[in-house]
């Protein structure tokens, strides 16, 4: 049974761009996939608790060497394990927070990182590497090839990284809304088409990626 687990962070709710666009590709993922599994987490709404001593600590050691206070930091970490072991297609909803991702999203990462899906040796592979990743962006600006600001962009780079030492980069595709202020900044209004046409391409590719 394929699973899907699917992450929103922007704190925004009704007008989050990320968020209208990874609800289209959950919907019509579990459109295609009647029999599979949906894992919903709203780290935006519900942040994950930063990472802790306990629980780098607890990651270290065998369960059998954990004091209490590693069982409660572990506590916290394994069911956000759990829940991307058990997937098979991760969907992440990303912000552009400057120029990088939410804090929110770079605490669920330190829980999720751990020993046991780090690749060491380039190539090899992890316990995550058969799992797709689909990473839907949004951005205020443009940090498009040839655009002024795209040395700015430190969050697709970055999320690649990330993605590439736990084995989550073999099956990875970005998508990206761009320009996304200019229906909310006076300044940015004549970037109104641009940002339109972004986000129109960005639901046409979530459509193709999920019926896929
Ligand atoms: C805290 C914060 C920081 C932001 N930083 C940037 C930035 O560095 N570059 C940018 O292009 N847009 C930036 N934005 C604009 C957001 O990327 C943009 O509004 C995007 O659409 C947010 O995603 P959402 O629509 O899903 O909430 C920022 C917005 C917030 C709230």
């Amino acid at each position: 049974m394929p699973n899907l687990l699917h992450i929103d962070c922007s704190v925004r709710r009704d007008e989050s761009v990320t968020r209208s666009i990874t609800a289209v590709f959950a919907e019509e993922w579990r459109a295609a996939h009647a029999d599979g599994g949906y894992v919903y987490r709203d780290i935006g709404a519900a942040p994950v608790p930063h990472i802790d001593e306990a629980a780098v600590v607890a990651g270290l050691l065998p369960p059998e060497a954990w004091a209490d206070e590693h069982r409660v930091g572990w506590s916290v970490s394994e069911p956000l394990i759990e829940e991307l072991r058990a997937a098979d297609t991760l969907l992440l909803g990303v912000p552009m927070y400057n120029f990088s991702i939410p804090s929110v999203l770079k605490a669920w990462f330190d829980r999720v990182t751990v020993k046991e899906h780090m690749i060491t040796v380039p190539g090899t592979e992890g316990l995550l590497t058969d799992k797709r990743t689909i990473v839907v962006t949004a951005r205020g600006g443009s940090y498009a090839p040839g655009t002024p600001r795209e040395s700015f962009d430190f969050q697709a780079p970055y999320l690649r990284a990330l993605l590439e030492q736990i084995g989550l980069d073999r099956h990875l595709e970005f998508v990206h809304a761009e320009m996304t202020l200019a229906h909310s900044v006076p300044a940015l209004e004549q970037f109104k088409p641009i940002a339109d046409t972004s986000r129109e391409e960005a639901l046409e590719t979530v459509r193709r990626l999920a019926a896929a």
